[in-house]
């Protein structure tokens, strides 16, 4: 009735099965001892409730659980383990040693396994609890021990199991020694909090904002990171559910979408996020080693989990800063107020041309036609600010090619050109999308890709938002496809087409990329970037206060869609105190 599959991969799947069957068995004090990554010894040692010096072997067969009565229960799965699989399997590719001592019984035993037979049972004195020693993994299963990873990377898994399980249960104190060094000493926390601060260090707590919401489906409760210290490196994201660690792309993208433009590229905040549901809203015969669940409703919890996160943000927000390439912990998230930053002497009515393409420099002929209501929507809100503030004369300077400096009653304002087209872009190619499609130029001669069978049926399978983009694409047998046109302002040279296709194919691939907008807020996102790397240098400041105005037109003007700082304002303050 349940999918069975491969328990043991590697040493850290032991580390988990045994970490998880101790806690199972209600102890609240777990030691985790590795010697060389686990390939010589991994122990688990628990205060427990132990087992009868029958229970001890029989725990070694398939099925023999003692968490499961009826196929009914497994709707009500609240414990770790369900299948009565683990321990058969260990011992199927291990030599295993048990000792263990229940509460009630005067003496324990001592178990022996090894390639799946019972090799001997004795007395001894034991402490309550179980005591598991798995010894030469894999040994009479050589392929399999030789594809083991370096030491490093076996041990990075375990301190991976080892941690998902620590972030489950605060009150437990758990210890992981490796060739016998302390790695992780793990008091019974007072709270999930404190767990968090003692497995991340001192300081990451400071960067935790809490979050919790609480609907009819589900329950949410947790901690995520402040933007400003989202790290490059990931690894330090989780969800759980009903206290149980899983991982899910699906809901992942929710996190990532709240910190849109609030991270910069490349980063991750680190998340640690527990969902209570209706067991019975949860699939869990999906996948062996349980790290994959299904929702059944999934994309409510999506929702909840964005809206959550979004409101944690927003009450933990920043003030605005000055610095390009300070850390982004600045990014006014409720009340924008970048007023402040509209050039004093903008000239909406002469220059205000939604249609602008960054890298047409003065052809305004060429804007097409589309819907801009929103667009207008905003001029007319900066409208009023023009009025108060309006200068007599226009001045933009461009600066090192990469900078248009422009004056405002409330100092300097410096755009940064490159940064700016990537947002005018992004937001052109996400209107695009919206409405009828970008404009696509036609390739003089068609680039043919070999991208390989499997990657052609994705394009046959998005051939519609492709088309939006700008993209005119056809099939060419089996494996291969030939670009025939490339959205506006991109070049057609042929190994920049290949470029392009290749991030397409990573795009298309994403796990997440179904759900409706990701997936095209993914594209509009990295080829902003590349049309922006691409623009010719602007020549006349009548380009430049183009720019401006266009990328004031933006719905969100002040950050590239990745999160950078496309302006800055240099303060009357700031340039006083230079003199
Ligand atoms: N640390 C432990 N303390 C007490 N009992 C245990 C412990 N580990 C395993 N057991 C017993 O052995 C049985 C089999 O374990 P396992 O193969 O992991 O299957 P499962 O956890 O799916 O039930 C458990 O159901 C439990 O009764
Ligand atoms: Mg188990």
């Amino acid at each position: 009735m349940i999918a069975a599959g491969e328990v043991v991969q590697r040493p850290a799947s032991v580390v988990k099965e045994l970490v998880e069957n101790a806690v199972d068995a209600g102890a609240d004090q777990i030691t985790v001892v590795i010697t060389d990554a686990g390939r010589t010894l991994i122990q688990v040692i628990d205060n427990g409730c132990g087992m009868s010096p029958d229970e001890a072997v029989l725990c070694f067969e398939r099925h023999a659980t003692s968490k499961l009565a009826t196929a009914e229960d497994l709707q009500h799965i609240c414990t770790f383990g369900f299948r009565g699989e683990a321990l058969a399997s260990i011992a199927a590719v291990a030599e295993v040693t048990l000792k263990t001592r229940r509460e009630e019984d005067e003496v324990g035993c001592q178990v022996e396994f090894a390639d799946s037979k019972h090799l001997a049972t004795e007395e001894v004195s034991a402490p309550r609890g179980c005591n598991f020693a798995v010894r030469n993994l894999f040994y009479n299963v050589p392929a399999r021990r030789k594809f083991l990873k370096s030491d490093n990377v076996e041990f990075k898994h375990i301190i991976e199991e080892f941690t998902r399980v620590a972030l489950t249960r605060p009150e437990i104190g758990f210890t992981l020694t490796h060739n016998g060094k302390d790695v992780y000493v793990l008091k019974p926390a007072k709270s999930l909090k404190f767990r968090i601060q003692d497995l991340l260090g001192g300081s990451a707590v400071d960067n935790v904002v809490d979050i919790s919401a609480d609907t009819s489906v589900v329950k949410v409760s947790g901690y995520i990171s402040n933007p400003e210290s989202a790290r490059k490196t990931p690894g330090m994201q989780f969800f759980f559910v009903n206290g149980r660690f899983f991982r899910s792309p699906y809901l992942h993208k929710a996190v990532m979408n709240a910190y849109e433009n609030l991270i910069p590229d490349g980063a991750t905040p680190a998340y640690f996020i527990y969902l209570t549901v209706d067991p019975q809203t949860i699939d869990v015969n999906i996948h062996p080693t349980k790290t994959e669940i299904k929702f059944s409703e999934d994309s409510v919890i999506f929702q909840v989990l964005f809206a959550c996160i979004r409101e944690a943000i927003g009450r933990n927000s920043f003030g605005a800063a000055i610095d390009f390439d300070a850390p982004v912990s600045d990014i006014p998230v409720i009340s924008r107020d970048y007023e402040k930053y509209r050039p004093a002497d903008l000239t909406p009515d002469a220059s205000f041309d939604p249609g602008y393409n960054p890298f047409e420099p003065d052809t305004h002929s060429s804007a097409p036609v589309q819907d801009y209501s929103k667009y207008i929507d905003r001029r007319e809100e900066y409208g009023r600010l023009f009025e108060e503030k309006a200068a007599p004369s226009s001045s933009v300077i461009i600066w090192q090619s990469k900078y248009i400096l422009t004056p405002s009653r409330d100092g300097v304002l410096v755009v940064n050109i490159r940064r700016a087209r990537e947002r005018i872009l992004y937001e052109k190619f996400i209107k695009s999308v919206e409405i009828n499609g970008h404009v696509s130029q036609s390739a003089l001669f068609p680039v043919q890709v070999a991208v390989g069978a499997e990657h052609r049926l994705l394009f046959d399978e998005h051939e519609d938002l492709l088309h939006k983009l700008g993209f005119d694409i056809s099939a060419f047998g089996t494996d291969t496809i030939v670009v025939n046109g490339v959205p506006e302002g991109f070049s057609c040279d042929s190994s920049k087409v290949e470029a392009m296709v290749a991030d397409l194919v990573l795009i298309l691939e994403d796990d997440s990329a179904g759900l409706a907008g990701i997936m095209e807020a993914a594209m509009a996102e990295k080829f902003a970037r590349m049309g922006a790397a691409e623009g010719d240098n602007l020549t006349s400041s009548y380009e430049a206060q183009r720019l401006v105005d266009a990328l004031f037109a933006c719905q969100n003007p002040e950050y590239t869609p990745g999160g950078k700082k496309t302006m800055s304002l240099l303060s009357p303050e700031e340039i006083e105190k230079k003199f």
